[in-house]
């Protein structure tokens, strides 16, 4: 069962160092995150994984790592210093600052035809403040998305110095186009692919790192010829898609949705956006857009353009002229894919049924929290999830355990002290949290623990078969911190596939106990042999 609710990723995240909230310590930047040390593992396989797949595993593609800061007249030609913003209104009232597109969805029931009729609306009073119903609203102006900054020791005051932190990756390849073209002698179709920070001033960031200010992208741009465009664009469809299933997401999860006509940019052919089911719903994982020749002849010295000093162009051999190529664009996000990926392998698992008399005794301490909030306002959000989760428990399902228990971690009023005590017994007893990452997703690949921390054979064992693993590139840890049941609850919770076991046995014949994370079956395997055999599982 994938994540229901987002609030058990982020709780598990933060509690098993996968993302922390940044900066923290001085009370957090609203909507940013940092990569813990399970976290950065994650992320840096799945963009690995998407590394391998789409550069080392083809014929037909380059990879580049382009600067962030550009020159500004990149942005100028791309249309990003023009057309990359959101429609800002201002209330007056209260001072809030609202999407004025998505209040005129919201009110009027259908999409605005453009800035000019949202301000009509805004000028005839039909349009309120979504915070305050005020209709006192400022005319809508476009907020550019883009953030800036200045390049040199010396802010001159004017515009000399600006730059922008790119806000997306893909630009860095077009005007790349003819170098990579010509360092590598390609001929269409090939592509480049490139993984890199984007920058976006969000107005609604949220979701934890779903939309954030600063991101991850993992972009293709895939140079065809005109008219071979629609085969390879389906064909980056049919492949992308693929590889989000390979790596474990499940099939219902996993939507490919067309842009309509509306949606589609003005240079857009087609586009169509892998979805996926994120806890708050069918969102976007990936656009992959035919662009047609749009950005090549953008960049392009032209009567449109007197500022660039080539032409992004091929010599097609065949034809005996030159072309401009027509783009394939596959652009994903390295953030949102970890978190579907996370999502989708989260799963809290009943192992064995509490005692009737268990269940009661929690029954009882969840019913006195919720008499004791009917009282107190604040916490009406908190009773309401605690009551959904108290009937779920009720009907005998203790999934929702953890996050009964989560609910009320920090509290010391007696109620809710109860609830977690009586509640963490159930949690630790009758469920584990796992997660089902693909092996070559999950942050550490084997566990190794000796069965007794106190001696010193198995130890000194345990820990050289830690170090053959590291040494054959396996990411493996020792642990002997706790009991055994407790060790494994622990990887599980954080992916790890494969646990080890050094016993007495082991010292006898070599052989130590290897438990799989899914199945929790476990079989003895040879020590020596244990570095090839998880190698070729991953
Ligand atoms: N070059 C095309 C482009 O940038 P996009 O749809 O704006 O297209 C591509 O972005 C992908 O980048 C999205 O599908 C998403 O995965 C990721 N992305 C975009 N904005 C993001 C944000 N604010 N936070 C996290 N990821 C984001």
């Amino acid at each position: 069962m994938p994540a229901s609710a987002l609030e058990q990723i982020v709780s598990l995240s933060k509690r098993r160092g996968f993302v922390f909230p940044s900066s923290a310590i001085y009370g957090g930047l609203g909507s940013t995150w940092d990569y813990g040390p399970l976290g950065v593992e994650l992320k840096n396989n799945v963009k690995r994984a998407w590394w391998r797949s789409v550069v080392h595993e083809r014929d037909d593609m380059e990879g580049l790592d382009a600067a962030i800061l550009m020159n500004r007249l990149v942005w100028k030609y791309s249309g990003h210093e023009a057309t990359f913003s959101d429609p800002m209104t201002d209330c007056r009232t209260c001072k809030a600052r609202p999407r004025a597109d998505h209040v005129f969805v919201a009110q009027k029931g259908r999409d605005p035809k453009g800035i000019a009729e949202i301000n009509a609306a805004i000028a005839a009073k039909e349009l309120k403040c979504p915070k305050c119903g005020s209709t006192d609203l400022t005319e809508a102006r476009p907020f550019n998305l883009m953030f800036k900054t200045t390049v040199g020791a010396v802010d001159t005051g004017d515009d000399s110095g600006l730059a922008y932190l790119r806000p997306e990756t893909a630009q860095g390849i077009f005007v790349n186009f003819n170098n990579v073209l010509d360092t590598m002698r390609r001929k269409l179709p090939f592509g480049v692919a490139q993984i890199g920070k984007a920058f976006r001033n969000e107005i609604t960031p949220g979701n934890f790192t779903f939309r954030t200010r600063e991101f991850e992208q993992m972009e293709i741009e895939y140079f065809v010829k005109p008219g071979e465009d629609e085969a390879a664009h389906q064909m980056w469809i049919d492949t992308r898609s693929q590889w989000y299933a390979d790596l474990g997401l499940r099939p219902e999860n996993l939507r490919q949705r067309e842009q309509t006509k509306d949606e589609l940019a003005h240079y857009s052919k087609r586009c169509v956006d892998l979805e996926y089911k994120f806890p708050m719903g069918f969102s976007e994982l990936e656009g992959i857009a035919n662009r047609g020749d749009y950005d090549l002849s953008a960049h392009s010295r032209g009567p449109n353009n007197p500022d660039s000093v080539v032409e992004l162009r091929y010599f097609d051999q065949e034809q005996k002229k030159h072309i401009v190529p027509y783009v394939i664009e596959p652009s994903a996000g390295a953030d949102r894919a970890t978190l579907a990926f996370l999502c989708d392998a989260y799963d809290v698992e009943p192992v064995g049924s509490p005692k009737p008399e268990e269940l009661e005794k929690l029954k009882a301490v969840v019913q006195a929290f919720v008499a004791n909030v009917e009282k107190n306002e604040k916490d009406v959000a908190l009773k309401e999830s605690l009551l959904g989760m108290a009937k779920e428990i009720g009907s005998g399902d203790i999934r929702s355990i953890g996050a009964l228990v989560d609910a009320v971690k920090d509290s010391e009023k007696p109620t809710h002290k109860q609830v977690r005590m009586v509640g963490q017994t159930i949690e630790e007893n009758y469920t584990r949290t796992v997660l089902h990452l693909h092996p070559r997703l999950s942050p550490i690949k084997a566990a190794v623990f000796p069965l007794k921390k106190n001696e010193p054979r198995l130890v000194e064992l345990a820990r050289s078969i830690k170090k053959e693993l590291q040494a054959a590139g396996v990411r493996a840890v020792y642990d002997d911190t706790g009991a055994i049941g407790k060790l494994y609850r622990r990887q599980d919770e954080i992916g790890t596939p494969f646990c080890i076991t050094v016993d007495f046995q082991s010292l006898e014949d070599g052989t130590v106990t290897l438990r799989d994370r899914d199945t929790m079956g476990q079989e003895r395997a040879k020590h020596g042999e244990l570095a090839a055999s998880i190698a070729r599982k991953l």
